[in-house]
């Protein structure tokens, strides 16, 4: 049996455990690169590349790391914010996917590979991408609070007047299983219900794709294990994205409703259909608890959780 270990961040300074079960250096603090790897940050359900928020994250990083190329994902392309935020919510997942891995193709600044951030449902989207295109590769990737397991519930409005994510729950919870929501509904490409797992194999293209549960994918697993880090972040109070463990590939057993970790998962681990059991042999899985709730980055807090991973994995010379 293998061991989780993971690091509990606790505005401490973090001591650092391979996952699974192998040291990883530290990177040694060296003096600041000359021309930082550029990062590339995909944001989360209902926000946008430009919101206070993803604004501000930017802005710091670089300030952090002079010269540094950061690009916040934007879908789509060319759009209001508001096409932007409804896209969180409605689309076909591996249509909105391509169309960033386009972009990526398409900025000089990226072309040598970069790092990549994903917030929660953006860190699905961006392991997409390493796993189908990762042309140019991604060196670190880091996702925070990602539902990689998928979500055996929807994820909760943040308001009742968030008219689309109402209407879009509305119709997933009319046929999340039905073809129509697969291809439609963001969501509904990786709601993965443990109590309903045949129709959820039968029905769904995407999550069952993402993590081979269904088939092995060979030019994932070459991708995946390209990576030198990846790091994937749980908040340890999450409520939003259910089970919190999906975060770091946990999911629920049908009607027990105990946690599965990731090594037991044999379509991930035993089988490494998508080459998280590689990666994890070389040391190179870093599973993270971050003290909050979903998305609690505490940015402002210097040693928060969010900024001491930053500080290590992003930022290095290319
Ligand atoms: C999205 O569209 C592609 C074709 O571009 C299709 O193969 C796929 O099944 C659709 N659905 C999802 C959830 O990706």
């Amino acid at each position: 049996m293998l061991l989780i270990r993971a690091i509990v961040l606790l505005g401490l300074v973090p001591s650092a455990l391979a996952y699974p079960g192998r040291q990883q250096p530290l990177t040694p603090a060296t003096s600041r690169p000359a021309s930082p790897r550029p990062l590339v940050v995909w944001h989360g359900l209902g926000d946008t590349a430009a919101s206070e928020g993803m604004a501000s994250i930017k802005k710091d990083i670089e300030g952090m790391y002079p010269g540094i190329f950061v690009m916040n994902v934007k879908v789509p392309g060319e759009g209001s914010l508001d096409d932007e935020r409804k896209a969180g919510f409605w689309g076909n997942a591996t249509d909105q996917v391509d169309i960033v891995a386009e972009k990526i193709l398409a900025t000089p600044e990226l072309a040598q590979g970069f790092d990549a951030i994903g917030f929660s449902q953006g860190g699905l989207f961006i392991r997409d991408y390493v796993q189908r295109y990762n042309s140019p590769p991604v060196h670190n990737l880091i996702t925070f609070g990602s539902p990689h397991m998928g979500i055996a519930a929807l994820i909760p409005c943040k308001s009742n007047l968030d008219v689309t994510c109402r209407l879009a729950q509305a119709a997933a919870k009319r046929g999340v299983y039905g073809k129509w929501a697969q291809d439609n509904i963001i969501q509904a490409a990786y709601f993965r219900d443990q109590d309903r797992l045949e129709e959820f194999l039968a029905a769904n293209v995407y999550l069952t794709r993402l993590n081979g549960e269904t088939e092995d994918q060979p030019v994932a697993r070459k991708n995946l294990a390209r990576l030198d880090n990846y790091v994937m972040v749980m908040f340890d109070k999450d409520e939003t994205v259910y089970p919190k463990e999906s975060a770091i590939f946990g999911s629920l057993a049908p009607e027990t409703h105990e946690l599965i970790r990731m090594e037991e998962h044999d379509f991930l681990y035993k089988d490494d259909h998508i080459g998280l059991k590689t990666l994890g042999d070389l040391g190179r899985i870093l599973v993270v608890q971050c003290a909050g709730s979903h998305m609690d980055l505490e940015w402002d807090d210097e040693d928060g959780c969010a900024k001491q991973l930053v500080k290590r994995f992003v930022g290095r010379q290319s």
